[in-house]
């Protein structure tokens, strides 16, 4: 597996992308199009929002799990924008149990930011948390249910009837028409959607007893996690670990590794609390080189330091057992390079992950400063050739995640990485 160990944007796609080489299949089990990987290959940028990111490679079978959310407008626009770049999504399957975003979901989500005006959450306005809040409701409508358009036409029928006077009556906004709704999902989507609904559950299970090698891919990151991250500033899904059990259908005993992609800095995007923030020149900076930028919504990035309270929380959560380090080059001219070791809450150093979130949002970071190494790292692919700041950098956070870190990832390009151990 590989999850995300912070806000998100740590850089998962890329070393899915890398591990993908050796895999059979590469599954999606939650978040939907709210996700936005970039992978560059031979100099050419994919940008994938819903398609494992594993679609790259011929040889690996992408699969979206159950417990993804799909707008099909979104997942046919990315198959065709592979298509065009000579991607093949033939081999894409897709789970007929995965729930439907529909444009009402969108219009929902947009509605009740506004509504919320300055306690907005900040999300991406995709439909994400209105689509799951239906599915947790028992009236959301599934993949599955665009082959029976009888029951596609009356479940659709039943939700408009509850979603149209809620967004004309309270917050003043155009009804949706049953019929074209119907029209769009069952005439133009499911042509193209139909070819890849399978049992994903089966085939996950068969693959596993033939031998295969499956890679979980999460999207968004543990601190989004609705139950494990900092409510109600999260996503509507559960991106950490144990998602996978539930989103993709298999059990616990079958993960043998789990690969915490941690940002050698942090970022966060929208709203919520953020102990390491750095809102001056030094924040600025990490913006400007990490091109920390959303890859979907194209927001700025709130940065800040490593911060291995969160850290060290998110190893406990997720049974890391190792750590992917992404952006080190992104250090390469600050000096000095702080990491957030523990917190100070009412006046008390707290090094373990406050449970009251209104701690949290109180929590002022306590620093350890190092030294900055101040040489371009970005042709460095060999653990030997790191400069001894940096070594002690990631020799640091080691040790205070507790786990090892095993790759270490220096410019976007698919080679710019160091690999610090064999891949168990
Ligand atoms: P939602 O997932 O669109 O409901 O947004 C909820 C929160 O999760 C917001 O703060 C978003 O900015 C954040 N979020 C959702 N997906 C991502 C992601 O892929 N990267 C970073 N933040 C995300």
């Amino acid at each position: 597996m590989v999850v995300g160990t912070q806000w998100g944007d740590e850089g998962k796609g890329r070393f899915t992308d890398l591990l993908s080489r050796q895999m059979d299949m590469v599954v999606r089990y939650q978040g939907g199009h709210n996700a936005g990987h970039t992978l560059v290959v031979d100099g050419q940028t994919f940008k994938l929002q819903l398609v494992p990111s594993g679609v790259l490679y011929p040889h690996v079978t992408p699969v979206i799990g159950n417990g993804v959310v799909i707008d099909p407008m979104v997942l046919i626009d990315e198959m065709d924008r592979l298509a065009e770049a000579g991607v093949d999504c033939g081999r894409l399957k897709v789970s007929g149990n995965a729930h439907l975003i529909f444009p009402y979901h969108q219009a929902l989500d947009v509605v009740a930011e506004r509504h919320l005006g300055r306690n907005k959450l900040g999300t991406t306005k995709r439909g994400i948390g209105p689509a799951y809040a239906d599915k947790a409701a028992r009236v959301g409508l599934r993949v599955q249910d665009l082959l029976d358009p009888k029951i596609f036409r009356e479940k659709l029928g039943v939700v408009l009837h509850e979603k149209n006077p809620l967004l004309a009556k309270v917050y003043n906004r155009l009804p949706f028409d049953l019929e074209t709704l119907a029209t769009q999902y069952l005439e133009e989507c499911r042509p193209r959607i139909e070819p890849h609904i399978a049992d994903t559950v089966g085939l996950l299970h068969d693959a596993l007893e033939a031998g295969q090698n499956l890679l979980f891919e999460g999207a968004q990151a543990m601190f989004l996690d609705l139950d494990h991250g900092t409510y109600p500033f999260v996503t509507s899904s559960n991106p950490v670990a144990g998602g996978v059990c539930v989103g993709a259908g298999i059990g616990p005993r079958h993960v043998d590794r789990v690969i915490g992609v941690t940002k050698a800095y942090i970022s966060r995007v929208g709203s919520g609390p953020f102990p390491s923030e750095l809102t001056d020149e030094v924040g600025d900076r990490l913006v400007d080189v990490g091109r920390e930028y959303g890859t979907n919504t194209k927001r700025r990035r709130r940065c800040g330091w490593l911060d291995t309270v969160m850290l060290r929380h998110a190893v406990r959560v997720n049974s890391l057992s190792d750590l992917a380090i992404t952006k080190l080059d992104v250090l390469d001219a600050l000096d000095p390079i702080k990491v957030c070791v523990a917190y100070e809450v009412d006046g008390q150093r707290r090094s373990s992950m406050p449970y009251h979130q209104s701690e949290i949002h109180r929590a002022s970071p306590i620093f350890e400063e190092l030294p900055g190494w101040g040489t371009d790292l970005s042709a460095v692919s060999d653990r030997a050739k790191l400069p001894g700041e940096a070594e002690d950098y990631l020799r640091f956070i080691e040790e205070q995640a507790g786990v090892p870190a095993t790759l270490v990832s220096v410019g976007p390009g698919r080679d710019q990485f160091i690999a610090f151990s064999p891949v168990p």
